[in-house]
């Protein structure tokens, strides 16, 4: 029977698809679909070839092994083909690989076979050649036959050893392996990049791939790349032990790192035992896997048991459920982090991947959101590995439907309604809501006892979280209405600790202005701002009216504190709370504002005060100079424009004669503030 026509076109149609997502696999780096998507296009493919022979061609993807190498790079010749492995992903698969392994070996059909069992490493598969013992030449799988010359950059691997040691080893000895970016240096390596606003990889494999794949091998040696070592390839003058757990305790002895994972199990029985102990330790592991080998351990079997077209006949890689799959984006929602970070989060149809029924995944952030175009109604690749909160990663825009929904990033928190501020330089939106907001409130009242801000004695972040779970403590005006009746019904909380406790809550009550403005915990302003804050505006009511160009006079204080110091004062809630704790009876000892007067008869001028005034102290005369727009500094220059000087003035008033600078007793100075 011939294939009919919709078959010979479907096979047409897969063909073509494999083909483009091959290309942005091996060539680009940047596959566009989720592993498991591609394997159902490649088998959907290869049962129709099955069931109808007469329709395979000869460039069909189901006769190749993988994509040509890319020009760029050196090509490199595999003096034996790098393979690539049957997939089981099913008990039942795995079965019938050990029945037919068994029925062609010429043993008893119910003896079970020794295999050699490793995880599936997730990277970039390289082929490492020695001659005598030191590094000659690394090479990337490529389509099997040809791949690329990529020796400057695995010689910048430090696992990759450039000579091997001990002896022994072959005059010719190649190793194949899988180079590998460990998940918290692919984590490290994306959250540089998100904050910066640059591409981000995919998945580690991805990463993997790409930093093997860099021009300059300077890039290459800063990702933390990481290598195990699983097969040999050309073996010349020299013997290697009969068995691949052997071949691999002896590629161990010279130097190499093979996977520590590594057993010899006996039948399916154990390949199933093996399976399901590495599957529970599989989000436990510093590296991707997604899945694991078994490889007939007898090597003279493997050499019975031969080839077919792509991959050996003696090994099968049995999958673990996906860590990335296909989903529907059914709408997209902001969260509040605890340091009032709004994250977009993605609501997906449920979808199983990485093991678990997923239905929300983080898309980091709106700059994040934007570049990668992600909108509601969109299919996209999730992904979830380890404990990582799953993510999107990537759109598939040829999916795209009419209709689907850009997102804008809120104006307004979803949890408290206070203003949102996004800072062009920094990636991340955030709620200004601070002490009001509840989503915030556990960490804003942690640091608002800290030591160096009101030091609360005795409230650790422990009783905070209790307090705050309970909802006793909404605010941190709160904190100055506690009685000891209501501490002792907390966890580890008895009678006296608890007067302990509000003793030191009303010590605190007593503090400087710079201790309060750290205190509330503006983002941005650390003790060194608030301080230099404090100093310039003096009092509150001047701090809080100053806009935020009065607020970049500020030493230190630029575009971005200011701007967050003035959103943090208009909002109602953060006033509300000062209220409330001036109210519980906080204080500080205030002052008038230093800040320059931008349109007082001494506005521009700068006085320095030297010797006892009679009708008023420095102090009082400073204040003067400071109300009329005049600057008080400590010690005479050129930039000097006046010094008042009274009663035993020193060096300050002979240094000021002597670079010719004005001079003026107390009544000239009175003169000077009502004559301007
Ligand atoms: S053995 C002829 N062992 O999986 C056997 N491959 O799907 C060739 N891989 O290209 C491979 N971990 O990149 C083998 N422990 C392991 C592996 C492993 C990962 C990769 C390798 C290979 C691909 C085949």
């Amino acid at each position: 029977m011939t294939a009919s026509a919709t078959t010979r076109k479907r096979a047409e149609s897969l063909r073509e698809q494999i083909r483009y997502h091959n290309y942005r696999y091996h060539v680009l780096d940047d596959p566009e679909l989720p592993d498991i998507e591609y394997d159902r296009l490649v088998r959907e493919l290869e049962a129709l070839e099955r069931d109808n022979p007469e329709i395979v061609t000869p460039d069909s993807p189901t006769q190749r092994v993988g994509a040509q190498p890319v020009k760029a790079f050196g090509s490199v010749a595999h003096k034996m083909p790098m393979l690539s492995l049957e997939n089981a992903f099913s008990e039942e698969e795995l079965r019938n690989f050990n029945r037919r392994v068994v029925d062609r070996l010429d043993v008893d059909p119910g003896s079970a076979i020794s295999y050699a069992a490793e995880p599936k490493l997730d990277g970039a598969a390289v082929s490492l050649l020695y001659e005598n013992g030191q590094l000659v030449r690394g090479a990337t799988r490529g389509d099997g036959t040809r791949g690329e010359d990529i020796t400057h950059n695995v010689r910048t691997i430090e696992a990759v050893p450039l000579s091997l040691l001990g002896k022994g080893f072959p005059r010719t000895l190649e190793v194949r392996g899988e180079v590998f970016m460990p998940r918290a240096g692919f984590q490290e390596f994306n959250e540089i990049a998100r904050a910066k606003g640059e591409k981000t990889f995919v998945n580690p494999r991805n990463a993997a791939a790409g930093s093997l794949r860099q021009l300059d091998p300077r890039l290459t040696a800063e990702r933390p790349l990481d290598i195990y070592l699983y097969a040999v390839g050309q073996v010349d003058g020299g013997q290697l032990p009969k068995r691949q757990s052997q071949v691999l305790d002896r590629l161990q002895d010279w130097g190499f790192k093979v996977c520590p994972e590594r057993r010899v199990v006996e039948g399916v029985e154990g390949c199933l035992e093996f399976y399901r102990a590495m599957g529970a330790r599989r989000d436990l592991l510093a590296y991707d896997i997604d899945g694991v080998v078994y490889k007939v351990d007898r090597l003279d079997y493997q050499a019975q048991l031969g080839f077919v077209s792509r991959a050996p006949r003696w090994a099968i890689a049995h999958k673990f459920p996906a860590q990335e799959e296909l989903t529907v984006i059914r709408d997209i929602e902001f969260q509040v982090g605890r340091t009032g970070a709004v994250t977009p989060v993605a609501r997906l149809e449920p979808v199983f991947v990485g093991g678990v029924t997923v239905s929300n995944a983080t898309l980091h952030n709106m700059h994040e959101l934007h570049r990668k175009d992600v909108r509601i109604g969109d299919t996209v690749i999730v992904r979830r590995a380890g404990d990582v909160i799953p993510e999107v990663v990537a759109v598939l825009l040829e999916r795209r439907v009419k209709g689907a929904r850009i997102v804008k990033a809120p104006k307004k928190c979803p949890i408290c309604g206070s203003a949102v501020l996004f800072i062009d330089e920094e990636a991340v939106a955030r709620c200004t809501g601070g002490l009001f907001c509840p989503a915030q409130r556990a960490e804003a009242l942690k640091h608002f006892a800290s030591r160096r801000a009101m030091d609360i004695d005795g409230l650790g972040g422990k009783l905070i979280e209790q307090l705050v779970a309970v909802d006793r403590v909404k605010t941190p005006a709160d904190l100055y209405h506690l009685s000891v009746d209501e501490l002792v019904t907390l966890e580890r909380m008895g009678q006296k600790s608890a007067e302990k406790l509000l003793k030191s809550i009303e010590r605190s009550k007593a503090t400087t202005f710079s201790r309060f403005l750290y205190a509330l915990g503006v983002r941005e302003v650390g003790e060194a701002t608030a301080s230099a804050l404090a100093s310039h505006f003096g009092n509150l009511d001047a701090l809080v009216a100053a806009d935020e160009e009065a607020l970049q006079a500020v030493s230190d204080v630029g575009p971005v504190v200011a701007a967050r110091v003035h959103a943090f004062f208009e909002e109602k809630h953060n006033k509300a709370v000062i209220r409330g704790l001036i109210d519980a009876g906080v204080t500080w000892v205030e002052r008038e504002s230093q800040a320059p007067v931008a349109d007082g008869p001494l506005t521009g001028k700068v006085f320095v005060l030297t010797g006892t005034l009679a009708g008023m102290t420095r102090d009082e005369a400073k204040d003067l100079i400071q109300a009329a727009g005049g600057k008080v500094t400590g010690s005479v220059s050129q930039k000097t424009d006046f010094v008042v000087f009274g009663d035993k003035a020193g060096s300050k008033l002979t240094k000021a004669q002597k670079l010719g600078v004005k001079t003026v007793d107390e009544e000239g100075l009175k003169k000077l503030l009502a004559d301007q």
